[in-house]
């Protein structure tokens, strides 16, 4: 049966919205659509017939797709039009962007330099790729020295290797500003291990490296600056202390622990061992010594002469105990709600 022309362009016109225009769009035009099964059933009609029926179904086709064009353009002004005539409410509430703000271990790192910049030191950085030689051998760390198990690590190619520890930078600078002692530098930064994750361990984060260079340097200065950074960023209710330790590039050598957060040093949670502290009741913050003498001897200084002390801490773990986080893998979880009560 031929559909009637005039009665689909009435129907056309009256679509009341583009959905609605869109279904009927599909109902004529559409693969099964009934404009195009009539142009389809052209070609089973006896051949004398063909010619004058393809041209009106062609015809119709042409006509339907018009008004349907049309039929769109007038219910988009239309639409527009509406829109200008609805007053625009200058003062309504803007939309917020969300602004962002300070990681944990950002805030505690710029703590930290503002602490040491008060005592007079600069802020050095090295690279995040950093050469064996300057990570492990000039650090008095030669290739089979079993330190170097310590630091577990990836390797690049041709003795380049993500840096284990920001100690390297001692070594760069001193080489730089051996000619200019005294030296008193931070150096803060990104470290790469192959550790096995859990509550105190992740296999990136940070570390502020410390190296004062200078005449008559003593353990003493060291401990002195050690406690006065860690009375400024913790305060005076946590304890520090210090036990003998060993490092290839430090003699003496010492670690750093402060009491945990979780148990409060007590090593325990109810019956069981602390998760965090695993029962000790004490926080390793990190390591510092007495720089060796072999090390100022690979750079070029006289050992006999100057003196100096290092050290090097993990930001993250001073942010667990700051701010009570038990599980320092949570720095770097993408975690919102968890970064959000910074
Ligand atoms: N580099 C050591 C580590 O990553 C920490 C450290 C120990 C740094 C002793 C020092 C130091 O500067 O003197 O575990």
């Amino acid at each position: 049966m031929a559909l009637d022309e005039a009665q689909l362009k009435a129907r056309i016109e009256g679509a009341a919205d583009e959905a609605a225009l869109e279904a009927l769009r599909v109902e004529l035009l559409g693969r099964k659509g009934s404009v195009t099964e009539q142009l389809k059933a052209v070609g089973e009609l006896p051949p004398a017939e063909r010619a004058t029926a393809g041209s009106a179904a062609n015809q119709l086709r042409l006509a339907v797709q018009a008004a349907l064009e049309a039929r769109g353009i007038a219910l988009r002004q239309a639409q527009f039009t509406q829109e200008l005539s609805t007053p625009l409410d200058l003062t309504a509430p803007g939309t917020q962007p969300a602004l962002g703000h300070r990681h944990p271990a950002s805030l505690v790192l710029d703590e930290l330099i503002e602490l040491y910049w008060q005592m007079g030191y600069q802020v050095a950085e090295g690279p995040e790729v950093e050469t064996e030689w300057y990570n492990f051998e000039a650090l008095n760390i030669p290739a089979d020295h079993p330190a170097r198990d310590m630091q577990d690590t990836f390797y690049l190619e041709e003795a380049h290797l993500p840096r284990t520890h920001t100690s390297g930078i001692q070594i760069r600078h001193l080489e730089l500003h051996k000619d200019e002692l005294p030296v008193r530098i931070i150096a803060p930064g990104k470290v790469y291990r192959n550790e096995d994750e859990d509550a105190r361990h992740s296999w990136t984060f940070h570390q502020i490296e410390g190296l004062v260079v200078d005449e008559g340097i003593s353990l003493a200065d060291l401990k002195g600056t050690l406690e006065a950074m860690m009375r400024g960023i913790l305060g005076d209710q946590t304890k520090l202390r210090l036990r003998s330790n060993y490092f290839p590039y430090t003699e003496p050598s010492v670690e750093m622990d402060a009491t945990c957060v979780v148990c409060g040093g007590t090593g325990k949670l109810g019956e069981k061992d602390c998760h965090l502290c695993g029962g000790s009741g004490w926080l390793e913050l990190g390591g510092a010594g007495m720089i060796h003498p072999q090390v100022l001897r690979n750079i070029g200084i006289d050992p006999m002469v100057y003196s100096g002390f290092a050290f090097g801490f993990g930001p993250e773990r001073i942010a667990a105990i700051k701010y009570g986080v038990d599980d320092v893998r949570e720095f770097w979880r993408p975690n919102f709600a968890f970064l959000e009560q910074f």
